[in-house]
């Protein structure tokens, strides 16, 4: 019996020792300690020695117990510093390392443009009013008194759903809509997406963005409309900026023109971007004709009003020197992180 405690605490030693963690840490105390241990085992087998001997073995029981626990005891520390070095060295931090930059998303630049254009209307006074994208033929060409052979409404150039449902082709029709879902004094701004079949190019996408604008009032004048938009032109492209009227033809204005902007980059004189003009082309504009205001039930003997409509893609292209309108809807990174 001495001798198999005395095998037991060596074996113990040998094992224990070489432990490095905690789980097999557990399984050998429950192996030599635990109530079906090994030492257990041993004691259970005191009944059957002589009285006189059981103190002596008792005592040498108690002994290899106290040595096995300082040896688990002494084991057990070291596996715990060991488990600490490990995660401290895991948690390391380095605080001179710089830090990950995380890209900020900004505005796409139509969205500048656009937003740009709708603070200089604010400030005049201007509602921004909605309309949908799928648009009626009645409220896209008809109640903006288009005739029914004018070209606009080929089906080469315009997409429509049904014979009278289209993509709207410009943001006209949100005049008509404001027009007869509320009355005189109107003063509205209109953005947004308008649809043409046209080939994507360097200058032309099925997609592109407008601004319409609509006033209507008790003696509205041209000079008003002259006076808009100069004071529009000068705010978005300097205050040097000039405009000029050419007379033009659209349906649903009369008169109509088309308002040219002196170039923003030679002021007038003549260069690349200007083709050598001097002046730029910036947007479509007339007097509300008054078919238009009749098929929206206001009178156009009390009333009266302009109305223009610009492109956003022209617009913003010019004010930052872009030369392919592709690169404002192929949404590169590289190329949108500059503005
Ligand atoms: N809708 C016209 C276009 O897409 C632009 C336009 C011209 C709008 C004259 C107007 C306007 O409101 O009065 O070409």
């Amino acid at each position: 019996m001495k001798q198999k405690l005395k095998d037991i605490l060596e074996l113990a030693g040998n094992e224990i020792s070489v432990i490095r963690d905690a789980k097999s840490l557990e399984d050998a105390r429950v192996k030599f300690l635990g109530k079906k241990g090994k030492l257990t085992e041993v004691l259970r087998g005191m009944g059957q020695l002589s009285k006189e001997e059981r103190p002596a073995i008792g005592k040498l029981a108690n002994e290899v117990r106290q040595k096995i626990e300082s040896i688990f005891a002494e084991v057990a520390a070291q596996v715990e510093k060991e488990a600490l070095a490990v995660k401290f060295e895991k948690e390391k931090l380095d605080v001179t390392i710089p830090g990950n930059r995380r890209g900020i998303g900004k505005k796409h630049p139509l969205t500048q443009a656009i937003e740009e254009m709708e603070e200089i209307f604010i400030g005049l006074g201007y509602d921004i009013a909605e309309g949908p994208e799928i648009e009626t033929v009645q409220n896209n060409f008809d109640a903006l008194n288009t005739e029914l052979n004018h070209p606009s409404r080929d089906e080469q150039d315009t997409f429509y759903i049904t014979d009278d449902i289209l993509l709207r082709t410009q943001t006209s029709p949100v005049q008509i809509r404001v027009m007869k879902s509320s009355k005189p004094p109107i003063k509205i701004i209109c953005p947004g997406r308008v649809y043409r079949a046209d080939t994507v190019d360097a200058t032309h996408s099925p997609v592109f963005h407008q601004i319409e604008g609509l006033v209507i009032d008790k003696g509205v004048t041209m000079g008003d409309l002259i006076g808009t938009l100069k004071l529009f032109a000068k705010n978005l492209f300097g205050e040097n900026t000039e405009i000029r009227l050419r007379p033009h033809h659209f349906p649903f204005t009369e008169p109509s023109a088309e308002v040219d902007v002196s170039c923003w980059v030679c002021g007038g004189t003549g260069c690349r971007v200007c083709k050598g003009e001097g002046w730029i082309e910036i947007l479509g504009a007339g007097m509300v004709h008054p078919n238009v205001m009749k098929a929206c039930g206001i009178d156009p003997e009390v009333y009266s009003g302009f109305a223009f409509g610009m492109g956003v893609e022209r617009a913003a292209m010019g004010r930052h020197s872009i030369s392919d309108l592709r690169l404002l809807f192929d949404n590169d990174l590289r190329f949108l992180d500059q503005f």
